[in-house]
């Protein structure tokens, strides 16, 4: 199973973030995790399209945007213009959560949804087939730097029986908490692409540990 390490850019240092990016380009790390959050769907504000056109002219690899807005759909193409890669949306944000994967595909970007931590994965059950990505928090969005909820693992069994049941070609990605400690164990419940921001950016030399992480999750 091929497996993808997405260093999460919210704990690199801003003061620095060409030389951020480039140490990710040169890394193990197969994607830029982007998180973008509005202040209103998370108690936090983050950084917005100057940011991601920013870390775009830089970046070699695919950039993975986790937009934890309030009307996502508004801003598709400007994701698009910015050098989004995969668009990934919150379920609780999207009231016509199909008409905005159909949206977002049809810029040409991948189709991501997550789902908070309290949101069951039976409410995936109609658009699964439509998705690229599904991403389950492992944290309640917003920070950083938090401690990994142990119910995500229940819920990566019961996503990945839901994609295998409906034939569905989605990638599951987990966000939150992601350490050296946990990361093989999501592995074993079928997680393709990890989320890692304070365990990366907070150790004395990401980039090792970035290849740290691969190794743990490579056959
Ligand atoms: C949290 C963000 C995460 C965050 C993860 O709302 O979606 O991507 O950067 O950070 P760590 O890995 O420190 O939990
Ligand atoms: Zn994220």
């Amino acid at each position: 199973m091929k497996t993808y390490i997405a260093p999460s850019i919210l704990s690199a240092n801003f003061g620095n973030l060409q030389q951020e990016v480039e140490m990710i380009n040169k890394s193990d790390a197969d994607w830029f995790h982007v998180d973008v959050m509005d202040g209103v769907f998370v108690p936090n504000i983050s950084f917005g399209m100057p940011v991601i056109k920013a870390i775009k002219k830089h970046a070699e690899k695919t950039l993975d945007v986790h937009l934890m807005i309030v009307n996502p759909d508004k801003f598709i193409k400007d994701f698009k213009d910015a050098g989004a890669d995969i668009l990934t949306v919150h379920y609780e944000a999207c009231t016509h959560l199909h008409r905005t994967v159909q949206a977002i595909k049809a810029t040409g970007m991948k189709a991501g949804v997550s789902l908070n931590p309290h949101t069951p994965i039976a409410v995936l059950e109609d658009i699964i087939k439509d998705l690229d990505l599904v991403l389950i928090m492992s944290v309640n969005p917003g920070f950083g730097g938090q401690k990994f909820i142990e119910n995500t693992y229940k819920k990566i069994a019961q996503l990945k029986k839901l994609i295998e049941y409906s034939g569905s070609k989605a990638l599951i990605e987990v966000d939150g908490g992601v350490t050296d400690k946990n990361i093989q164990k999501l592995a074993s419940k079928g997680v393709n692409a990890f989320v890692a921001g304070s365990f990366v950016f907070k150790s004395k030399n990401p980039s090792e540990t970035i290849s740290t992480l691969k190794k743990l999750v490579s056959e």
